[in-house]
């Protein structure tokens, strides 16, 4: 789950390394190191910890090859720290890894039997180690590469250099993306289309088992059974200024902000405002399945338990939804006419993508709800249905969420008229309310001030818990997954009504328990909840609207949302408790954009 990037390039590429590894650090950020060939000598430079250190450390000691790779590194094997950053190096031989190398302890055992020894803890470092030995053995490096890649079990995206090998950089991908970027005589490998956006915006993508090897003028590939083959090369619309912050602190601040752009820009993937009718993208016929099997991980779980609850309740198509890291190992029973559907940011978590290659292989028709439309998940499912939410960089997902929201609703509707639940007057009022959903988003976030204020009490407590009934409980466990994710305070969201059956023991004066309560069919109920908590002495933070407000208790701190139909409170409601989070991981003085531990792009699994 690391980023890599390579570069041959005429000009000196340090500075062009580390502008590629900020596009790349939402993919982790324990540590970070690049390498250059000048003269046919490799040097490199590591830090651990973010890119500003090995900035330093490259001021200091700078870089001056032409040709180079660089690494940002989420830490599996070996602990984050200096010695286990990349590159590593074994004789002739520098690269970077972003994947899991499963049989290095067999190969290193292998290695060192043979008088060889090792710097790090890391599996990356057997690889290096086994291209060096082919090297020794007399063998090209482009051979001695693919007799390597041929000893590894497990997944893998490789940039190497090699020493006396002045313009060559060679690539290899298997269950890890890679992309060679094409310049001007000027040659590029990264692990996405971000990272050689400021190059260039011709990209090829390398498929499963690839190898290139670049050089100044071209990218020679070559599949798993070493065929020259030719990638098409494709024009992407990835553009280096979308990765900027504009005036906000944060790229959380500014994304929860973008977010009535990013819904209204996905809803017009699914809705026609001028007949308001709501169309799956790709036309598809809600009438040929009988159930739809939900696959995601983390923020994007809770979006498909959303889409649960509306799915159902408006079109009355049965649908499951599953963590994809359960799905996949647990031998699941599908019923026929099931259609898969992943939903996901990136399109490259590696849980989702192997529940659905899995979905696949049993041969169910998959669609992947995403955001990354060049992503793996995007290019292997027979349909897209694409979020708009634009490229998102703060480890947390905002906009990201709200576009899948968005997405489900309006899927809901198309099935529900299909399937004849619902009229088209009542297709046309629904599609008139998702549509207000992008000016309610933006009212929404005018509780800012509020929420600052509440920020201080939430910020010192230990524990917090969110409640919820119908499609706000799912919300209720997003606010919590939040909260815990910017501030590393423990949170819990529990459907409103389970609360007397455990939760509530743990309610005490120190607990706040943020509620969510638009003013709807289940007002009553979940005021009861709350009258619970504020009997048992806890702090309660109620978001509701301006009617449901009116039924607050005194003891209750009000957060105000706008009032709006069920259909569309899930998005609504989402925007205060992203803020909150928001505002307590400031108020905490919080890595916001790049907590510990955590990467965007989760690509082990
Ligand atoms: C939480 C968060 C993660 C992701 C999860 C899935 O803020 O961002 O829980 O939602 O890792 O990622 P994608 O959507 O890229 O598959």
């Amino acid at each position: 789950m690391c980023g890599i990037i390579g570069i041959v390039g005429l000009e000196p590429v340090a500075p062009r390394l580390i502008d590629s590894l900020k596009r790349l650090e939402y993919r982790g950020y324990d540590s970070a190191g690049v390498a250059t060939i000048e003269v046919g000598r490799v040097d490199r430079r590591r830090a651990s910890g973010k890119l500003r250190c090995l900035e330093e450390v490259l001021l200091a000691e700078p870089l001056t090859g032409q040709v180079g790779i660089g690494h940002t590194r989420w830490a599996t094997h070996g602990a984050p720290n200096l010695r286990n950053a990349h590159p590593q190096t074994a004789g002739r031989v520098t690269l970077v890894h972003n994947g899991i190398i499963e049989n290095f302890a067999e190969l290193k055992a292998e290695l060192i039997a043979e008088g060889r020894s090792f710097e790090s803890d890391t599996d990356t470092e057997v690889v290096a180690h086994l291209i060096d030995r082919g090297l020794t053995h007399g063998l090209t490096p482009l051979n001695a590469f693919r007799q390597t890649l041929d000893r590894l079990s497990g997944a893998y995206a490789l940039a190497v250099l090699i020493e006396g090998e002045n313009d060559l950089v060679m690539g290899a991908r298997r269950a890890m993306p890679l992309v060679v970027g094409h310049g001007d005589g000027e040659m590029f490998i990264g692990s996405d289309a971000l990272a050689v956006a400021p190059f260039t915006n011709r990209v090829s993508y390398l498929e499963e088992g690839d190898y290139v090897a670049i050089d100044h003028n071209a990218a020679r590939v070559f599949d798993a059974e070493g065929n020259s083959v030719e990638r098409p090369v494709r024009i992407v619309s990835v553009s280096a200024a979308m990765v900027e912050k504009g005036n906000y602190r944060h790229f959380m601040e500014k994304e929860i902000h973008d977010q009535p752009d990013a819904c209204q820009h996905t809803l017009s993937a699914y809705l026609d405002p001028i007949a308001r009718r709501a169309t799956p993208p790709g036309d598809f016929d809600f009438n040929s399945v009988d159930r739809l099997q939900i696959l995601a991980c983390g923020t994007a779980f809770y979006a498909g338990m959303i889409g649960k609850y509306v799915i159902e309740s408006l079109a009355g198509l049965p649908v499951d939804v599953e963590v994809a890291s359960e799905f996949r190992y647990r031998g699941p029973a599908l019923a026929p006419r099931t259609l898969a559907v992943a939903i996901s940011q990136s399109g490259e978590t590696a849980d989702t993508l192997a529940a659905l290659r899995w979905c696949k292989s049993k041969g169910l028709k998959t669609v992947a709800i995403v955001n990354a439309h060049e992503s793996t998940m995007a290019r292997e499912v027979d349909l897209m249905w694409p979020t708009h939410a634009g490229q998102e960089i703060c480890v947390l997902s905002t906009k990201a969420f709200t576009a899948q929201v968005c997405a489900l609703t309006a899927l809901a509707i198309a099935a529900a008229r299909t399937r004849g639940r619902i009229d088209e007057v009542e297709e046309q009022r629904l599609v008139q309310v998702l549509l207000e959903a992008p000016r309610l988003l933006s009212e929404a976030i005018a509780s800012e001030d509020v929420v600052r204020s509440l920020a201080s009490m939430v910020g010192r407590a230990r524990d917090v818990l969110y409640l919820g009934r119908g499609a706000m409980f799912p919300l209720a466990m997003e606010g919590a997954l939040k909260l815990k994710e910017v501030s590393y305070i423990h949170a819990e969201g529990y459907a409103a009504g389970e609360m007397k059956h455990g939760p509530i023991a743990l309610i005490d004066q120190e607990t706040p328990v943020v509620v969510l309560a638009p003013s709807d069919s289940f007002f009553d109920k979940t005021m009861s909840n709350l009258s619970e908590v504020i009997a048992r002495e806890g702090r309660v933070i109620l978001i509701t609207d301006e009617a449901g407000a009116r039924h607050a208790p005194a003891e209750a701190r009000v957060i105000l949302a706008p009032a709006c139909d069920p259909l569309i409170a899930p998005l609504v409601f989402a925007v205060p408790l992203q803020l909150l989070a928001y505002q307590v991981g400031v108020f905490k003085g919080a890595d916001v954009d790049q907590p510990r531990n955590l990467a965007k792009s989760v690509t082990v699994e």
